[in-house]
């Protein structure tokens, strides 16, 4: 059984974009073991488009990988990530070209999930682009999850169609583990959060077995990647802002940075074992969202998240968005405790791990802009 939790690895998109090959995933591999993401939790390893050459082979009619970017094939990969213990993530299209306009697998469902099975691969994202005039896309994620389920393998279903055709609708029923529901996430903290207050209706949709995909983190990349062309990235507190949302959405948690050459401020921040302790929480609950002023696309209102975890535990999130310090405040009657029942919240800061204060009525704190406060948290009946 697969994507009980939401799915955590790597792909080489966000910073490489095409400039992919063999070396970049053995040694991107090393680093999950080398920095502990292994045991922090982080298990795929996936290649994303621009990996195969421009046309199938005229007698098999199979896609071939590149020999110039992956000199001994895919099955040589794979074999070298599960050595390490970690899972093998490639990438195909719904459509007849890629993205980037390599062979997609229209009408080639069964036989590209077969190859990908032969190469060895337990993840699979579905792209959207090329389809043919009047394709129905909903249909040709029905088809590949269904070729995906024929092989003799637990492939993970990482569907891509960008939220369209009212995606939260039909994907669980294709099979499908994961779904983006955005266009790309770009590197600035202006994408990520768009695309965190765009979602926050859409995650009641999201359940184990088949998470809301709000892309790949850029957590980590300081405008170094394709995604950072022309945007010149985030700092830190921005990236613990954006993967502190992705852990209360539980959100799949799929690294975008060089994991290579990743600092000690990321590294610290994508293994912090509270917020994965949030992501990776069975019950995956929506967050309740409390707003702090209005919401317009020129200004995004300061949030509030408060998401219920196993063990009667609770997570809750106070984000900034504004570009000053500010108070983020939230009246716990709001959140469905009234003061006069004499229940408190005992808070934990996820960060330092140190107790932060027991609340009973209002919690209104100071926030540094575009940053945040984020605390697990226990009830407490006052005598
Ligand atoms: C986009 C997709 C990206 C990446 C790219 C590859 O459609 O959203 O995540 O896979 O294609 O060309």
């Amino acid at each position: 059984m697969i994507a009980q939790r939401p799915p955590m690895g790597w792909n080489t998109y966000n910073t490489f974009g095409r400039r992919i090959n063999e070396q970049l995933i053995l040694e991107s591999t090393d680093a999950f073991i080398d920095l502990g993401l292994k045991d922090a939790g982080y298990e795929y390893v996936v290649i994303d488009d621009c990996w195969s050459m421009h046309d199938r082979d005229p007698i098999t009619d199979k896609i071939l990988p590149d020999p110039e970017k992956f000199p001994h094939g895919m099955k040589y990969i794979s074999d070298y990530v599960h050595a390490k213990g970690l899972k093998f993530g490639m990438y195909s299209c719904a459509g007849v070209r890629t993205c980037a306009d390599f062979p997609g697998s229209f009408e080639h469902e069964y036989l590209d999930a077969q190859t990908f099975a032969e190469y060895g691969c337990d993840y699979l994202k579905y792209d959207y682009c090329n389809l043919p005039e009047h394709a129905d896309g909903p249909y040709l994620y029905r088809r590949m999850g269904m070729a995906l389920r024929a092989v003799d393998r637990e492939i993970l279903f990482s569907a891509c169609n960008w939220g369209m055709h009212d995606v939260y609708h039909w994907i669980r029923s294709t099979g499908a583990h994961m779904y983006r529901s955005t266009g790309d996430i770009s590197d600035s903290f202006g994408s990520f959060s768009r695309i965190a207050a765009e979602q926050e209706k859409n995650m009641c949709y999201s359940a184990p077995f088949c998470y809301n995909d709000t892309d790949m983190l850029t957590v980590g990349m300081y405008g170094n990647g394709l995604v950072g062309g022309g945007v010149s990235g985030c700092n830190d507190a921005e990236y613990r802002m954006q993967f502190s949302m992705w852990c209360m959405f539980s959100a799949p948690l799929m690294l975008g940075c060089d994991i290579r050459k990743m600092n000690a401020e990321t590294l610290a921040l994508v293994t912090n074992k509270n917020l994965l302790r949030i992501n990776q929480d069975p019950e995956a609950r929506t967050p309740i969202v409390i707003m702090n002023g209005e919401d317009r696309p020129d200004h995004l209102a300061n949030r509030i998240y408060f998401k219920h975890l196993s063990n009667n535990e609770f997570a809750l999130a106070f984000y900034n968005l504004h570009d000053q310090e500010g108070g983020v405040r939230v009246l716990l009657n709001d959140l469905g405790l009234p003061a006069t029942v004499g229940v408190s919240l005992a808070l934990t800061d996820v960060f330092t791990n140190e107790p932060a204060g027991q609340y009973r009525e209002v919690i209104d704190l100071k926030v540094p802009a575009h940053d945040c406060k984020v605390f697990l948290g226990k009830y407490v009946w006052n005598a």
